[in-house]
């Protein structure tokens, strides 16, 4: 069963329970060779790996081996008691172009061994066949998904998406297995997308892949083994990875780096500091024996590997891995590609992004602007109602705005920021998450000046009237300049503000719902409102840190006013008592909600006849907690008392 904890981006860090056993995810599996290991089995395990896989085939093939895994079982075969996957042999099948088993005997093979996740047979088709050698190949590895899928077996199974380079055959390769039950859900046939460093390509496969595989079950990308492809893969969703590069390169005398593979010759230095790489100098280590180096040069690769693993699980639980794919996206130009290509998938990712994360929106270039949480903040500016307003525009300086110019959006007034990041940024808002968080560069690129021009042209169409600020002119802004801002100076607003906030946050009319009348109580410390009250009664709070608006039960009262189901996580009747005692929502039964919930938004819990039971932050996306059997959907805030 899989589990989600974090997520960034389209990317999730969880747990995936595997007989007993837990995987954190993103997780790599290091691939053992059965016959010539160059790295102790032991020693991979005091890495810190609690899983590996090997390749049942070439078990099968071999009497002595064959005969010993079914005797002893996998895990005494390999001396290691924890996750053993197993692959099917798709991979000789891909670099022979045959293998002596049939398909559902190697099934039956892997789970009669002990096996504890193991793989179909699937007919690995290459990247650029014939769309009708794709197709074919596709239709045989959806009959044998749906032949292993119903054997009867004690291991997990892996169903694997196949169809070459053709988004619309990935997509039906996709729902063929979503559809089978399958534990793990496999993406294959990409080995030689990544050994060209096609990843542009790659990152297409991957996309249509998603998007018809569902979220529940944990994504493996097979033969995607180095660690330049790690964050990238995980933040479109995959959550699994086998790498046998660790030992391959090895063999080649090639040093694996998160930021490209060298050979051995080339390197001076030794950049790294793992223990292998603590203990010799890269003199040493190209004087070594062959033997002796391989075993090293394998331990770093795979030591390098595990890191790169890990800063992704950090970037997801901290909410930087966009700014990591954006680092990594300059180790090679075939991975800034594969960055660019995720501009025409902004819609499919930004319904799985979450609305406010740990750390702040750094800008890395234009790529930047192309992040999901800018479209979304784009979007979001309509959602604040604003009529009758006159549009005046100040050119971005220190934050919070407010402070530095001195004044505040009034009714007739609707002050914003021109954002080289954000395009525009209405005072009201600048509080909030993602953009108080956000850290540019002062001095604007081409690509910045066209985004501003294009997103503040758009925007003002919104405005009777536009007042921009002199030196603002470059913009070429179709209104009135003026010089002086004191002329605009306002310091009252907090209603306009609170209902902005709640628009922005919680889509059109929530402001007017949750605050219309409010007033605002401001912290003396920050100077920035903390609570708000209509009619005396306190209706939501204002976190500090992101300005996210946090309803209490009487602002989630007045949040229900919105159309059914709107803000709503619906609970079974079974989940119904415990949501109403303030104990965390669990997926499994959540039966609706608002289809256009974001991760990490604030929710009103309520039952199946719409009463209300509690509030909370979501955990996951709508279409994610109708899916997921396991983990928390809703973390609880508030109880209906
Ligand atoms: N290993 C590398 N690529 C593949 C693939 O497409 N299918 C399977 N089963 N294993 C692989
Ligand atoms: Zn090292």
């Amino acid at each position: 069963m899989f589990e989600i904890k974090y997520k960034d981006g389209a990317g999730r860090a969880g747990v995936f329970e595997v007989r007993g056993k837990k995987l954190e995810t993103p997780y790599l599996f290091p691939v053992i060779n059965p016959k010539r290991q160059v790295l102790d089995v032991k020693e991979i395990e005091r890495l810190g790996f609690n899983g590996i896989i090997t390749n049942s085939y070439i078990i099968y093939r071999d009497t002595a081996l064959r005969q010993r895994a079914l005797e002893r079982g996998i895990h005494a075969l390999l001396g290691f008691d924890g996750v053993v996957m197993t692959d099917s042999g798709s991979f000789q099948l891909y670099q022979y172009g045959s293998v002596e088993v049939s398909p559902s005997e190697i099934v039956r093979f892997q789970d009669e061994i002990g096996v504890d996740i193991g793989v179909i047979l699937d007919i690995p088709t290459p990247p650029d066949v014939g769309y009708e050698r794709a197709e074919r190949e596709l239709e045989e590895t959806l009959t044998r998904a749906k032949e292993a899928a119903r054997l009867s077996r004690k291991m997990l199974l892996a169903g694997t998406v196949q169809g070459s380079t053709y988004a619309e055959l990935r997509e039906r390769a996709a729902s063929g297995i979503a559809a089978l039950g399958f534990d793990v859900h496999a993406i294959g046939g990409v080995v030689p997308l990544m050994e060209e460093y096609r990843f542009a390509d790659l990152a297409r496969v991957i996309l249509h892949s998603k998007l018809k595989l569902g979220h529940a079950k944990p994504v493996h990308l097979f033969g995607a083994g180095h660690p330049v492809i790690f964050a990238f893969a995980s933040l479109l969703g995959c959550d699994l990875f086998d790498s046998a590069s660790y030992a391959l390169y090895a063999r080649d005398g090639r040093y694996i780096t998160a930021r490209g593979t060298y050979k051995l010759e080339e390197l001076h230095e030794l950049p790294c500091s793992c223990e292998v790489c603590a203990e010799h100098s890269a003199r040493e280590l190209k004087g070594l024996e062959a033997e002796e180096r391989e075993h090293l040069l394998a331990k770093h690769n795979l030591i390098s590997c595990l890191e790169e693993i890990k800063r992704v699980r950090q970037a997801i639980y901290e909410g930087s891995l966009w700014e990591l794919v954006e680092q990594r996206a300059r180790a090679h130009p075939a991975l800034l590609e594969a960055l660019r290509v995720l501009k025409g998938y902004s819609a499919q990712l930004e319904r799985l992004e979450p609305v406010t994360k740990r750390s702040a929106f750094f800008y890395s270039g234009m790529e930047s602007l192309s992040r999901p949480a800018v479209a979304r903040h784009i979007e979001r500016l309509s959602w604040i109602e604003r009529r009758g307003a006159e549009l005046v525009l100040l050119p971005d300086c220190e934050k919070p705005y407010s402070r530095t110019y001195r004044l505040a959006s009034s009714e007739r007034y609707h002050v914003c920021i021109a954002s080289p990041v954000f395009g525009v940024i209405p005072l009201e808002i600048e509080e909030t998450y993602p953009l108080t968080q956000h850290e540019g560069v002062a001095t604007l690129d081409r690509e910045q000046l066209a985004f501003m021009r294009r997103v503040i042209a758009e925007y003002a169409q919104r405005f009777t009237k536009v007042h921009y600020h002199i030196s603002l002119e470059f913009l070429g802004i179709e209104g009135e300049a003026f010089d002086e801002v004191s002329q605009f100076r306002f310091a009252g607003g907090e209603e306009l503000k609170l209902r902005a906030l709640a628009d922005y946050q919680l889509g059109k009319g929530a402001g007017e719902a949750l605050f219309a009348g409010a007033r605002a109580e401001y912290s003396r410390r920050t100077g920035r409102i903390r609570r708000a009250f209509v009619d005396g009664e306190l209706v939501a709070t204002l976190r500090a840190s992101d300005g996210i608006v946090v309803p209490t039960i009487a602002g989630a009262e007045r949040l229900l006013r919105l159309r059914y189901p709107r803000c709503r996580v619906v609970v079974a009747e079974e989940a119904r008592q415990f949501a109403k005692e303030g104990k965390s929502v669990f997926a499994k039964f959540v039966v609706d909600c608002d289809p256009e919930l974001k991760a990490m938004q604030e929710v009103v819990v309520v039952d199946e006849s719409d009463e209300l039971l509690a509030t909370g932050t979501a955990l996951l996306s709508a279409e994610e907690m109708l899916e997921f059997e396991r983990g928390i959907a809703v973390k609880p805030r508030h109880r209906r008392r």
